[in-house]
């Protein structure tokens, strides 16, 4: 980061010792006020619920311009990767900077797919489970379990095995993912095969069984590489800011991996996608594009509670370039399937529609995120709805262990520990039962 040579000024009004602090400005984006000698210099802290003008950390990995609804993942447009990249060149970027050559490619793919299957006592921990859990209850137990399987590479603060574990991590995902679900639907478990691609071995575990040949259909592997694509990594959303604040204390990479599966499992975040399709199923089943406009009146009535799910963002206040590009492989997807008439995007569209010319949106600059279109896409390729979530976490893997990376590498790194604003009871001393 570099100063810039504007300070920033603070004084107080009652005449208390105020304080100047150091600006500093990145590559793009706001520049930030180091406060960090607030405290010590007046004994105030800052005040940010929710952290909507705070900076946790300097990062070089994704920057979002939330006006313009641009995404860049190490400054490439995320609609160029979409396009020219599949999802472990993506991974190789978010990992270490920059887009492979030939051979760096090959190399990395083979080292990914070489580490894909899991431990077999997996499945005995998997068998603890109800078949009915929710995946990502499943999934959350899974990941940290990682860390009782791998004790060669739980050491965060050494490189090589947080190189092992990156792999490892990125590598086995897809098949515990597709194990949550083989064992949901009481099927066999299926073994990566080694000469598929990561989208297509993911697809064929999740979908084959040991009695026929498994062919994957090329359009929706695209599909399915794409999607992961675009979940990879978002700066310092709710997830990748808890895997940060975890991993800060020094524990092991899958522990801290499992924390941002826990964190991204919530509606307002990664289980919007599930949430967004039960809400397209629900208009449907209660009658279709002639309801929009009461459920839209719902939205709208604060006391309902209800949202538009899959819409809104912190940071966008412009189209999610992701929902454009999810809008996209929904044509790609249904168009292959023959399922142009699909009338769950058909609803999805209309509501688009309907939301971005009401007022009520328009003003809260409310526009489709990730989540609004990638439940369609995903319900067409075969996904069970409760499964969405899982596959964001899956995809998000891979930027929560280069943001990970990031930090422990940062000699400017501490353990987290937010202060408060106290206003509980005043000092008070215990009084006797008899007394209370
Ligand atoms: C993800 O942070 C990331 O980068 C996350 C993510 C990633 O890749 O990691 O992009 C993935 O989590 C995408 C977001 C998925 N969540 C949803 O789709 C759930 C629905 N969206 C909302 O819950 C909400 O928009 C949030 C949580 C996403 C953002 O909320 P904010 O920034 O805290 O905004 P807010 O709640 O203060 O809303 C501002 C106003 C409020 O109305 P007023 O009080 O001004 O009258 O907009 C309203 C809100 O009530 N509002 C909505 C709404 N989202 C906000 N009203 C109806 N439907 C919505 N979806």
């Amino acid at each position: 980061m570099t100063p810039s040579d504007v300070k920033a000024t603070l004084s107080f009004s009652d005449g208390s010792p105020g304080i100047d602090m150091p600006l500093y400005k990145g590559t793009h984006g706001p520049d930030v006020i180091d406060i960090r000698k607030l405290y010590a210099q007046t004994g105030k802290f800052t005040y940010d619920p929710g952290f909507l003008s705070t900076a946790s950390c300097q990062s070089t990995i994704t920057y979002i311009d939330g006006d313009k609804g641009e995404l860049l993942y190490r400054g490439y447009p995320i609609e160029q990767l979409a396009e020219k990249c599949d999802f472990l060149d993506t991974c190789y970027l978010l990992l270490k900077g920059d887009l492979p050559n030939g051979q760096q490619q090959k190399d990395f793919h083979k080292l990914v797919t070489n580490h894909t299957m899991v431990n077999e006592q997996m499945q005995f921990f998997l068998r603890g489970f109800r078949r009915d859990a929710h995946p990502m209850a499943v999934l959350t137990g899974l990941v940290g379990a990682l860390s009782a399987f791998y004790h060669d590479s739980t050491d965060i603060n050494n490189p090589q095995h947080r190189e092992v574990a990156a792999i490892r991590l990125i590598a086995k995902m897809p098949t515990l993912v597709a194990m949550a679900y083989k064992y949901g639907v009481g099927q066999p478990f299926i073994y990566p095969q080694n000469d598929l691609s990561y989208a297509g071995n993911f697809m064929r575990m999740m979908f084959a069984t040991p009695c026929e040949p498994y062919k994957p259909n090329d359009v929706l592997v695209r599909a399915m590489d794409r999607i992961f694509i675009l979940h990879a990594d978002h700066e310092q959303n709710a997830s990748t800011s808890t895997v940060r604040l975890c991993g800060s204390s020094g524990t092991n990479p899958f522990a801290a991996i499992a924390a941002g599966v826990a964190c991204l499992w919530g509606p307002a975040h990664g289980g919007a996608n599930e949430a967004a399709l039960n809400m397209l199923e629900d208009i449907q089943r209660n009658g279709g594009v002639e309801k929009i406009g009461e459920f839209i009146k719902q939205v709208k009535d604060k006391n309902s509670n209800v949202k538009l799910m899959g819409f809104g963002h912190r940071v966008y206040k412009n189209y999610d370039p992701r929902a454009k590009l999810m809008r996209e492989t929904c044509h790609e997807v249904l168009g292959e399937l023959g399922l142009h008439d699909d009338p769950m995007f058909k609803l999805a569209m209309t509501l688009e529609k309907i939301a971005l010319e009401d007022d009520y949106f328009v003003s809260r600059k409310l526009y489709p995120n990730v989540d609004f279109y990638s439940g369609i896409v995903q319900r067409a390729i075969g996904i069970p709805v409760p499964l969405f979530t899982a596959i964001f976490a899956l995809a998000r893997t891979v930027g929560w262990i280069a943001q990970l990376n990031e930090m422990i590498g940062d000699p400017e790194y501490k353990i987290g520990r937010p202060r408060q604003l106290y206003t509980g009871a005043a000092r008070r001393d215990v009084k006797s039962v008899d007394q209370r």
